[in-house]
């Protein structure tokens, strides 16, 4: 049996970006391979690597929980918990800092696009993160990583810190390998297709939210940046804007770009825009449907109780093992 893991941060709102990077790749995996247990979990530990106000903390950590059931992963094969309801990933993040180099953290890209801005309230965790990330994997043997591209970078890391501990302490964690979709990897702000969709951006023009109304979600796709070449097809680097929509469109209709291309050979971008649109807002439509019905009954609790059982025995004993292998405390 396969163990497949990922998590999701809880801060701002869940974007179309996380979607189609993260989420919608989890359920499917989950429906094409039978004999894998995924271990999903809400990384709030991660969220509050930069200040967040306690009430959207605690309401963006429930959205992530009922989203990732929203958007169709199976209960029964999957764990799903928060992470600040496992002590041993901050415990082992801690034993992983220990094995990590200051060189190693200074090159992630996350961390000096952050700190290029100057930014006075950069905090240690924040340069820290990158270990308790691969704390989040090692600590449950995870075999598969499905990530959207921006999170490769922190993957190798934890491959590095594994083989890295393997070594000098003798076979401690199983080395992860990432899964990066083809398509749908790195979802472009809408309004500046040279940066990541994101979700702790400054203006809200730039991503859907998962939670936008259908009026919202309809006006953001259609005033997209785009160009002034005016045909539809595919070149991220004369035409990024109008490249990015269709990675969406093809991700969210299972039809490949070419053939998009082929149906707006000889129309604007202005059709092409109103029927994206309208495919974003009916594929998000029924999925918040979905996240109300799971989010207004107890269901959510009781998966999440379940799940912080099955992940806190994995936890212990595994976090045993390595501190033995370690050589701290008095066991041999
Ligand atoms: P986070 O919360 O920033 O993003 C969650 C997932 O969404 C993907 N993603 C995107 N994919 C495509 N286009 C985009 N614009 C886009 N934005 C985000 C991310 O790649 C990610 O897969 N550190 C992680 C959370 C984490 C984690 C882990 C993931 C903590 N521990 C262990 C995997 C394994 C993060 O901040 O992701």
């Amino acid at each position: 049996m396969k163990t497949i893991l990922s998590g999701i941060k809880p801060s701002g709102s869940l974007t179309l970006g996380n979607y189609i990077g993260a989420i919608k790749q989890f359920v499917q995996l989950q429906q094409h391979m039978d004999d894998a247990i995924f271990y999903l979990f809400v990384a709030d530990l991660h969220a509050i690597t930069v200040e967040q106000k306690k009430s959207d903390l605690l309401t963006a950590i429930r959205q992530v929980a009922g989203m990732y059931l929203a958007a169709g992963l199976d209960p029964a094969k999957t764990v799903l918990f928060i992470q600040s309801e496992i002590p041993q990933h901050a415990e082992l993040g801690y034993l992983l800092q220990c094995n990590t180099y200051m060189g190693e953290l200074e090159r992630m890209t996350q961390y000096k696009d952050k700190n290029r801005k100057q930014d006075t309230s950069l905090t240690s965790a924040l340069f820290t993160y990158p270990a308790l990330m691969a704390a989040d994997i090692l600590l449950y043997d995870a075999d598969y990583v499905p990530v959207g591209d921006d999170q490769k970078q922190h993957l190798e890391l934890a491959r590095d810190i594994a083989i890295r501990m393997n070594h000098r302490y003798g076979d401690c964690f199983k080395v992860p390998e990432p899964i990066i979709p083809e398509v749908g990897a790195r979802i472009m702000d809408l309004q500046n297709p040279g940066k990541k969709m994101s979700k702790s951006d400054e203006s809200d023009k730039g991503y859907v939210s998962l939670f936008d109304d259908e009026a919202t979600i309809i006006k953001k796709i259609k005033s997209a940046v785009t160009d002034s070449i005016g045909i539809v097809q595919f070149d991220p680097v004369h035409q990024p804007g109008v490249s990015n929509l269709l990675t969406i469109y093809a991700t969210l209709t299972e039809l490949s770009i070419q053939d998009i291309c082929a149906k707006y050979e000889s129309k604007g971008y202005k059709e092409f825009k109103e029927d994206l649109a309208h495919i974003v807002a009916s594929t998000l439509k029924p999925l918040k449907a979905r996240y109300d019905a799971i989010t207004s009954s107890s269901e959510l609790d009781r998966i999440l109780d379940e799940g912080r059982e099955i992940a806190s025995a994995y936890a212990q004993k595994k976090l045993r093992k390595i501190k033995q292998k370690i050589g701290l405390g008095r066991k041999k």
